[in-house]
């Protein structure tokens, strides 16, 4: 199977590689600073085309994750570099996914799970989820956010790729013990005691192993019958207070002190991040998947956080004793 994934170099895009990569497929990432992998890296600007898109041809699916990163302050450059990204290089990449011939089986599109509304009553699922924006607490960034998915969907949706399935994925955060991603910032954050839960801790966490997230990716490859919208998260989302707690035992934390909003705000002012990411409640689910009968290997929480520390643990000690 050959697998094309523009914007494949970061967090989500260096898991699906790896794992592809293993499996024995042939494995393209698009990027703007091409450098060695075990997989392929071609260049491209993910604004223009280019001869990347000769890499389409006859590939089996092509898994769209460019976009400038949410961790950083929302500035006016930071913001329009964040839309930007992600709405021309989708525009691009279904131009040239048109234009492929033969062309690709299908089409696997990042969008979030930030586009939902925040809310403790009910989680959101495809069906019946409400979207995000209209919130009458919600501060200006996480309209931001919102606004971004929406047009980052809108694109999707707009372009026209008559043989080739489009899924759009409105994926949690996705777990990896890998350095600098989420997982090893909140590890670090809770050894230095700083893992007590944010705000009052009732916001929802919304999440996903990465063995899983690739198992979904996977499954929704080989399942032609689903398209549209599909929630990449695990099924059992849960409160910040009670997330950060798991994770404070799993990973061998001491007890982590509780931060209010004002202690946040400084902190991300530090850490030159948003506190959305961490106040917003996103209490989304995976109905479409669970429906169609995919299987989670960690839908909870407990288990999928004693396997990544695992992990996470093992890393540092080789990292420690090199
Ligand atoms: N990480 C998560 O848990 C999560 C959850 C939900 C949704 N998502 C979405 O999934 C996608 C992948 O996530 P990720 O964590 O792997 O992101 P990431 O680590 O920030 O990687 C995204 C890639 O996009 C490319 N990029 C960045 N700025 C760009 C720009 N201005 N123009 C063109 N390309 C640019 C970069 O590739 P080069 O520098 O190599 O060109 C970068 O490696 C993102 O769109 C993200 O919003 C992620």
């Amino acid at each position: 199977m050959k697998v094309v994934i523009p914007g494949g170099s970061g967090q989500v895009g260096t898991i699906l590689a790896r794992a592809f990569c293993q499996e024995g497929h042939d494995v393209v990432v698009l990027s703007r600073q091409p450098v060695v992998r075990p997989w392929r890296v071609v260049a491209w600007d993910g604004r223009s085309p280019g001869a990347w898109r000769e890499e389409l041809d006859g590939c089996d699916v092509v898994i769209n994750l460019t976009g400038r990163s949410v961790n950083c302050r929302y500035t006016v450059a930071n913001r329009d570099e964040i839309q930007q990204s992600r709405v021309v290089s989708t525009r691009l990449v279904g131009r040239a996914i048109a234009a492929a011939s033969p062309s690709p089986r299908v089409w696997l599109q990042a969008s979030t799970a930030t586009i939902y509304a925040h809310r403790f009553d009910r989680p959101n699922d495809e069906h019946s989820g409400l979207l995000g924006g209209d919130e009458h607490d919600a501060p200006d960034t996480w309209r931001f956010s919102i606004d971004v998915a929406r047009a980052w969907e809108g694109a999707f949706e707009e372009a026209a790729t008559p043989n080739t399935r489009k899924v759009l994925l409105r994926s949690a955060m996705t777990l990896s013990p890998d350095a600098s991603g989420v997982f090893d910032t909140l590890v670090r954050l809770a050894r230095r005691g700083l893992g007590g839960r944010a705000g009052d801790g009732r916001q929802f966490m919304s999440w996903v192993h990465e063995s899983d997230f690739v198992s979904a990716l996977r499954w929704l490859m080989d399942h032609d019958e689903v398209s549209g919208v599909v929630n990449v998260a695990s099924p059992n989302p849960l409160p910040n207070a009670e997330f950060m707690q798991v994770l404070r035992q799993e990973c061998g934390a001491p007890p982590g002190l509780p931060a209010t909003k004002w202690m946040l705000e400084i902190g991300a002012m530090l850490l030159q991040t948003e506190t959305e990411l961490i106040l917003k409640s996103r209490r989304v689910v995976p109905a479409r998947l669970v429906e169609h009968g995919f299987q989670f290997h960690y839908p909870d929480w407990p288990a999928a956080a004693r396997e990544l520390c695992g992990r996470w643990k093992q890393w540092h000690q080789r990292f420690r004793a090199a």
